[in-house]
């Protein structure tokens, strides 16, 4: 499995400050879009291009034109949307295949509950976008409906992961490529990642 702890200054700042405790939904808000943005530039890097003669001010030349039928962003349901603005904002015409997966809070199972995925996903690479991999139950079910609907290369962004779940996504899925702006420490007895964020989506959408 390619994984990928970009650790660059930028992105280690910005998610030091979403660590804060009692920070606003606003602020929060604001920075996992930016570190989003960031981690996009990181994991398109190798993106393949090709040659394109067009007519420049001062006369004919070549430029480079991403390769293919691009990407399909995949924020997962709900948190997932708080990372979306930064990723747009970086690849503005990309298609959006939204997916919606919930933990249950004492089994810590995913549960499915939303899937609508763009056309000609074996063309497409797709970026899943989803701020906490803790056990990677619902990045193992993601991967797995993203497989099942014909998509080959499959990338993942997070701006935590724990390490038992990184084990685990490595075992169910080892082509997947994977770009965290943290590798935190462990999971408590609850399933949630320390230090870690708190509850991603409770702080993007200001609920609890
Ligand atoms: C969080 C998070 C991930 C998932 C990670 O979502 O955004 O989707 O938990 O946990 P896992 O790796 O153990 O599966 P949650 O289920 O809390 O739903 P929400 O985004 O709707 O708040
Ligand atoms: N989901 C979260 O929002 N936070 C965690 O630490 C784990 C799962």
């Amino acid at each position: 499995m390619k994984l990928v702890e970009v650790r660059h200054p930028l992105i280690q700042h910005k998610l030091g400050l979403m660590r804060r405790a009692g920070i606003s939904t606003k602020e929060f808000r604001e920075l996992a879009s930016e570190v989003a943005a960031l981690l996009t530039y990181e994991a398109t890097k190798d993106l393949e291009t090709v040659d394109k003669h067009i007519d420049g001010w001062a006369g004919p030349l070549t430029v480079h034109q991403i390769k293919g039928k691009k990407i399909t962003i995949v924020p997962i349901l709900r948190a997932g949307l708080g990372m979306l603005p930064g990723v747009l904002d970086l690849i503005p015409a990309a298609k959006v295949s939204v997916v919606g997966l919930q933990r249950d809070e004492e089994t810590l199972q995913p549960i499915a509950y939303y899937e609508k995925l763009t056309g000609r996903m074996d063309e497409r690479i797709a970026l899943i976008v989803d701020p906490m991999l803790a056990t990677a139950g619902t990045l193992v079910a993601t991967v797995d409906m993203l497989k099942a609907a014909g998509c080959k290369r499959i990338k993942g962004l997070f701006l935590v992961a724990a390490p038992e779940g990184l084990k685990r996504i490595e075992q169910a899925h080892p082509d997947i490529e994977i770009y965290t702006a943290a590798i935190d420490d462990h999971l408590n007895e609850h399933g949630y990642i320390l230090p870690g964020l708190g509850d991603a989506g409770d702080k993007i959408f200001g609920t609890k």
